[in-house]
């Protein structure tokens, strides 16, 4: 029998990076070489921070290719994942709403799936950034890839009705319904989704929300915060439709449902530190 009792997660995918990893698969490891691809075009040196590095698999991507890689998540349990299963990177525990791991240590910064969308609030996105300046050596990069809050201006398509989903891990069946909504007001799109697992286990109601950045707005912050655009667009990338592949450069528009931006740290903050 079904119960209809529902249990609370923080995150049950962040919690469970095998899970993550069987919901979100990336055998290829797109992600990874498309990242790869924008450091090389724009001559990145070799040391790089992947923040909110979630299981460590694009990190593990880069360092196989050459870089040294350092891993950050607030996740312990993404983090322990990491360590066992992508090794290389070194893997360390840090907040990307502020963070400090020396200065002038890197000469590329990335963040990944929307990583930097769980800077909610302004002051958290400047936290950020002022962290990614510390953290970068002058002419550093940022690359970042995430949902384009622009494509919520006019489109109600993944908006109010929920969307079945369902996949099999370790011959279970898990199956979710997913609502996302848009707190205006706050610039958040809120996501409720209730898991249920073919083991007779209990529902589990996960709710996160990401800031819904509009690219002007990210330009804008960047700029503050000392940055140099050198790309701002919707693809194609490594979650685009069709994705993104060896050769292809980046678009000229920031219209559809993923944004991808590099940035160089060229100048002097105006931003709040
Ligand atoms: C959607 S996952 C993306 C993981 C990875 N970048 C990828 O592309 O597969 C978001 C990651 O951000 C991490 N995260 C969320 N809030 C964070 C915070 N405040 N500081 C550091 N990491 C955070 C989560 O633990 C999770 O691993």
């Amino acid at each position: 029998m079904t119960s209809t009792r529902t249990a609370r997660a923080d995150n049950l995918l962040t919690d469970n990076p095998e899970l993550y990893e069987a919901r979100f698969p990336d055998p290829v490891r797109l992600a990874g070489r498309w990242t790869e691809d924008c450091l090389r075009r724009h001559g990145a040196g070799p040391r790089v921070l992947d923040v909110g590095c979630g299981t460590g698999r694009d990190a593990a991507h880069l360092h196989g290719a050459g870089r040294r890689v350092t891993g950050a998540d607030l996740s312990e349990a993404m983090l322990a994942h990491a360590r066992t299963h992508h090794p290389g990177p070194d893997y360390v525990s840090a907040d990307l709403h502020g963070f400090d791991l020396g200065q002038g240590v890197f000469d590329a910064l990335v963040c990944l799936d929307s990583a930097l969308l769980y800077c909610h609030t302004n002051d958290q996105l400047d936290g950020f950034l002022s962290s990614c300046r510390r953290a970068l050596t002058a002419g550093g990069l940022l690359v970042a890839e995430m949902r384009n809050g622009a494509y919520f201006l006019g489109r109600t398509d993944l908006l109010g009705t929920p969307t079945a989903g369902e996949f099999a891990w370790r011959g279970t069946v898990h199956r979710s319904t997913t609502t996302l909504t848009v707190d205006r007001a706050a610039q958040l799109l809120r996501r409720t989704r209730v898991w249920t697992a073919g083991d007779g286990s209990e529902p589990v109601e996960q709710r996160s929300a990401w800031r819904l950045l509009f690219p002007q707005e990210l330009r804008r912050l960047l700029t503050a915060h000392g940055f140099e655009v050198l790309e701002l667009h919707d693809g194609p990338g490594p979650r685009t439709e069709p994705p993104w592949r060896e050769g292809l450069l980046p678009g000229r528009t920031a219209d559809a449902d993923r944004l991808h931006v590099v940035a160089r740290l060229t100048g002097t903050a105006t931003a709040p530190s």
